[in-house]
Order: C-alpha cells, then sequence, then structure tokens
C-alpha cells in the first residue's frame, strides 16, 4: 500500500517504520530539514534502541523515502497518518497549531481521494475540525476532491517503541466509514497471526481512549507513589505491598513501581490536557486533578529526603538525568525538578550522569544554576568523594554498579534510591545508609 506518515518524532518515525517493515510503500514527511538529512543517511535524529537497524533496512529495501516536499508526500499515499507533535500550551491545553497546518497542507495538495488518519494525540472533536479544515482548503481550490477521516492512537512507549510497534496490546481503528475501515485493516491485517485485538469504534471514541489510557497509568503510577510514602510512615515495605497487589488479576503487577513521580512527554500533558477537555464540557475529573498535585508533589519529595538527611549540604552524585532508561528525553523529568531545587539552595555540588541525556539536561536548564553542577562522563566519575549517590532513573548500567568498589569511591556510604533497583537489606549488610521510596 501507498501509505504517507507526517511528523518524524517517536510516534511518525516509528510508524513510517513500522509500516514500511510490513512491506508498504512509504513517505514520510518532516519540515525539519536538518531531521530529514539525518534519516537520508540512516541516522535516527531520535534515541531509540533499535531503531538504526530498522532505518538502515527500510532505506536499503528502498521501501521508505524521508523528503520536506509536501506536495509529493501528500500525493504519494492513498493513507495519510498525521503524527505531528501536540505540544502543551502554558495553560495546560493542547497546542493544536500543527496538525492544523498539516490538514491545511493536506487540503492543498490532495489529488484524489484519500483516507486521512489522525495518530496524534488530540481533544475529542479534533479530527473531525482536521476533516473540516481539509474540506475549506479543498473548496477553497475550487477542486472537488473526496477524502476521509479515521483515528488510530498510538500506544507506544519511549525506549520500547519498536518493541510495542510490533507487539501492540490493541489496534484501535476510530472511523465513521466502512472504505476507511477496510483500508486500515489491510495494513493492520499482519498483526492477524498473532490475534491482536482490533477494537473498531467511532472517531470520537478513539480520541478519548487514548487519553483515558494515559490518565489511567498515572493514576496507578500516583496510587502506588502514595502508598510508598504511607509505608515508610507505618514501617511497612511498598515491594511487598505492589506484589501482592499485584497478583491481584484484576489489578496487574505493571506500573505499580513507585519512583520520584512520572515525566516525559504524554502522562504530564495528556492528564492535564484531559482536565481541561473535562472543565471545557462542564465535566469534573477530581481523580486526575488529584493524581496532577500528587505527583508535582512526589517530584519535590525527592529532593526533600536529600535536604532532610543534608541540611548543611553537600556534595550529591545524581545519576538519571532522562524521565525513564532507554531514552534521551528529558522532558518533564524527575531530575530536572531534583536538580533545579538542590541547586536553588546555594548548598549543594551536584556531580550529574546519564548515559544518553547529557545534552538534553544541560539544555533544558540552561542558563540557571551552571555553578552547582558538575557534568561527568560516568557513574564513578560522578559519585568520586560524593557525600551521597542519588539513583533518578533505572539505567541498567546503575542497576549493576560494583556497589563495594562504590563504598570506596563515595566520602559517606549514602544511598538514595529514588527507583528501588537495590535491596535495601543488601546494601545496609554493605555497610551502607539506604533511603528507598517505601521502604
Ligand atoms: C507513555 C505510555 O506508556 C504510552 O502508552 C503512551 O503512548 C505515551 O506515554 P512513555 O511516556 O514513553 O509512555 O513512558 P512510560 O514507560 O509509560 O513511563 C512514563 C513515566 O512513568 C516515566 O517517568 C516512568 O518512570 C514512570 N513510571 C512508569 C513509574 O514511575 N512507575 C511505573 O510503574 C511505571
Amino acid at each position: 500500500m501507498k501509505i504517507t506518515v507526517i511528523g518524524t518524532g517517536y510516534v511518525g518515525l516509528v510508524a513510517g517504520l513500522g509500516f514500511s517493515d510490513f512491506g508498504n510503500d512509504v513517505v514520510s514527511l518532516d519540515t525539519d530539514q536538518e531531521k530529514i538529512d539525518k534519516l537520508v543517511n540512516g541516522q535516527a535524529p531520535i534515541y531509540e534502541p533499535g531503531i538504526e537497524e530498522l532505518l538502515s533496512r527500510n532505506l536499503k529495501a528502498k521501501r521508505i523515502i524521508f523528503t520536506t516536499d509536501k506536495k509529493y508526500a501528500i500525493e504519494h499515499g492513498n493513507i495519510i497518518f498525521i503524527c505531528v507533535g501536540t505540544p502543551q500550551t502554558n495553560e495546560g491545553d493542547v497546542n493544536l497549531d500543527y496538525v492544523y497546518q498539516v490538514a491545511h497542507d493536506i487540503g492543498s495538495y490532495i489529488n484524489q481521494y484519500k483516507i486521512i488518519v489522525n495518530k496524534s494525540t488530540v481533544p475529542v472533536g479534533t479530527a473531525r475540525e482536521i476533516g473540516r479544515i481539509i474540506k475549506n482548503t479543498i473548496e477553497e481550490r475550487e477542486a472537488l476532491i473526496k477524502f476521509d477521516i479515521a483515528s488510530n492512537p498510538e500506544f507506544l512507549r519511549e525506549g520500547k517503541a519498536i518493541n510495542d510497534f510490533f507487539n501492540p496490546d490493541r489496534i484501535v481503528l476510530g472511523t465513521d466509514n466502512a472504505q476507511s475501515l477496510i483500508e486500515l485493516n489491510k495494513i493492520y491485517r499482519v498483526f492477524a497471526r498473532s490475534n491482536k485485538p482490533i477494537i473498531k469504534t467511532s472517531i470520537e471514541t478513539a480520541e478519548m481512549i487514548k487519553y483515558a489510557t494515559n490518565s489511567f497509568l498515572a493514576t496507578k503510577i500516583t496510587f502506588i507513589n502514595e502508598m510508598a510514602n504511607l509505608c515508610e510512615k507505618v514501617g511497612a515495605n511498598v515491594l511487598e505491598v505492589a506484589s501482592a497487589m499485584g497478583k491481584d488479576g484484576r489489578i496487574s503487577p505493571k506500573f505499580l513501581h513507585p519512583g520520584p513521580g512520572y515525566g516525559g512527554s504524554c502522562f504530564p500533558k495528556d492528564t492535564k490536557a484531559l482536565v481541561n477537555i473535562a472543565k471545557k464540557h462542564g465535566a469534573k475529573l477530581s481523580i486526575l486533578e488529584s493524581v496532577i498535585l500528587a505527583n508535582e508533589f512526589q517530584k519535590k519529595l525527592a529532593s526533600q529526603k536529600i535536604i532532610k538527611r543534608f541540611p548543611t549540604g553537600g556534595t550529591i552524585a545524581l545519576l538519571g538525568l532522562a524521565f525513564k532508561p532507554d531514552t534521551d528525553d528529558v522532558r518533564e523529568s524527575p531530575a530536572l525538578e531534583i536538580i533545579r531545587t538542590l541547586a536553588s539552595t546555594g548548598l549543594f555540588q551536584l556531580n550529574v550522569y546519564d548515559p544518553q541525556a547529557m545534552i538534553q539536561c544541560k539544555n533544558a536548564l540552561a542558563p540557571s544554576s551552571s555553578e552547582f553542577i558538575k557534568w561527568c562522563s560516568s557513574a564513578f566519575e560522578a559519585c568520586r568523594q560524593a557525600d551521597a549517590v542519588a539513583i533518578i532513573t533505572e539505567w541498567f548500567e546503575f542497576r549493576n554498579m560494583d556497589l563495594e568498589e562504590l563504598k570506596i569511591l563515595l566520602n559517606s556510604p549514602v544511598i538514595f534510591d529514588f527507583r528501588n533497583i537495590f535491596r535495601k537489606d543488601d546494601l545496609e549488610s554493605l555497610g551502607y545508609e539506604y533511603y528507598g521510596v517505601g521502604i
């Protein structure tokens, strides 16, 4: 099938490469010339395990072309996927400028019947608005071209994006006509053999499914974070609580890991957006409003624990800056909050290290607080003569650290394990002073 994918961010790039790997003839469009130049040369503009191999395989097979040429790209696909960013406005709303610009471009260059599928996370009603913009733009051209609109939300996680794309829990197809459903089913029939559920629904329901899913997951994490905080007060162990809860088939053990609060490009943005969408429609999402506040509290709690233990300050090794492992993304990362708070006291020297996200973190913090931050090239460099080490992101290389060697490097053997990657008993028996989350 001839497919066009607009946008080469996490969703667009992985979807474009995934569709081409299925054997389709894909054109991938982005307005960013630098990104496209990299992609044409087989370099991924994002850090995502496995992406360069997928890129090189499909470039070699000539199943995917990267371009900035809107006319060429829009004329190419019988199906066009919109996968552009929907950043957050200062008010917590969704900025739909990129999506609407794409709708306008499609209306300007569409030359025959096409199915326009939105994959970007957008408020309910946006796909219809995309349709209106395309229709108006076609009418301005005094052309007579038909098209259909559909919604096909994407659920992939950064760091596991390729695996998630090729092994989805379900595929959601929001359509209001038989033709779109037939064509979309053709793309996704590669999953028929593995019996992946394909959920056919209305366009509005598909848009809602995406927000409801992310909001529920953010709620689940926040719930276990609050249980962890209570466990610390009452002397219980949240790991055992979560493990026993997770054995209940109605709950499941996933997303029950307490930590320094959720971050990333989706949960913080989507929860706020859904609260605002509800407000606009006269509904109240009181649980979600509390989740947002509780997550902000959780992010602050991490630095408070460090300040409480070191009221006069000290040198702290901060390991892990990305919002989670296997990504270089620091958007809404708890590490930023911890660095800003500790640096603002003027009492701490911060030795920071992340395997992938150093430049991104520097950019996110610029131009402030640099005098208190030492950018290190390894975990051990960060820990050398530090008064404590704080694990903020659970990268594998931190889980496998030689704890005997680490103890020799540190000024004092104190560990704040904000991801519970170590066992308290093990660390205490090695002579560490250990602070986990909820244990
Ligand atoms: C999320 C959704 O999982 C994905 O389906 C959607 O398409 C985009 O948003 P992502 O933001 O990439 O994906 O990461 P995810 O693995 O879900 O983690 C989000 C945040 O929650 C991270 O900061 C992570 O550290 C945190 N988290 C996750 C926890 O603190 N505890 C958990 O148990 C799980």
